[in-house]
């Protein structure tokens, strides 16, 4: 049990770049979609206008730059996790980069799949949307650093949670039309 609450840490010092990368991209609102306004086999937006070139380029930018700034502090942050008995994941600035690249191909696979089920840009896929950066993050975090399955389920379960206060603080900013 307390392994599990442990992993806590852990998964908060994971997502500095999956979640630098995946903010980024709705600030920037780019212009030129990264399937250059294709169609895919069934006719549908192979990933449609919501996935740019700009958001990409900007939001791996990001990622890796956070990324890089929490490894600064790696050793530091890595000493106190120590006196509580566990270790940080390692991710070095060029893993922070993959890691952000990670998120971003994951978030575009989630727009693909909404394409396929007819779903249009913007239209709400409850968990996909929320979960896609992470399960892509993921896929790439489990061959370069040291993160397993409480990892992942506690990122699950902390992403949801950030996302509604995150989009309630983009409303009271006047970033977002709507709170939700
Ligand atoms: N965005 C972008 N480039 C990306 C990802 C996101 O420019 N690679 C911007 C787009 O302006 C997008 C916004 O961020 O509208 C919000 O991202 P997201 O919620 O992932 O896209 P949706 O518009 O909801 O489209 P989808 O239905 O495909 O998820
Ligand atoms: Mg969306």
């Amino acid at each position: 049990m307390t392994e599990f609450l442990l992993e806590f840490w852990r998964s908060l010092y994971f997502l500095i770049s999956p979640y630098a990368a995946n903010a980024i991209p709705p600030l920037v609102k780019g212009k030129t979609p990264i399937d250059g306004g294709k169609n895919f086999l069934d006719g549908k937006r192979i990933l449609g206008d919501g996935k740019t070139w700009e958001g990409l380029v900007a939001g791996t930018l990001f990622g890796t730059f956070c990324g890089g700034v929490a490894w600064l502090f790696y050793n530091y942050l890595n000493a106190i996790a120590k006196r509580y008995g566990f270790t940080l994941p390692y991710i070095s600035p060029f893993n922070a980069f993959l890691l952000s690249i990670g998120a971003l191909f994951g978030d575009m696979l989630g727009s693909f799949i909404k394409r396929r089920l007819s779903m249009e840009r913007g239209a709400p896929a409850p968990l996909l949307d929320q979960l896609d950066f992470i399960f892509g993050a993921f896929a790439v975090g489990m061959f370069i650093t040291d993160v397993n399955l409480f990892t992942f389920l506690w990122c699950a379960i902390i992403t949801p949670i950030v996302h509604i206060f995150a989009n309630l603080l983009a409303y009271v900013c006047r970033i977002k039309e709507v709170p939700w």
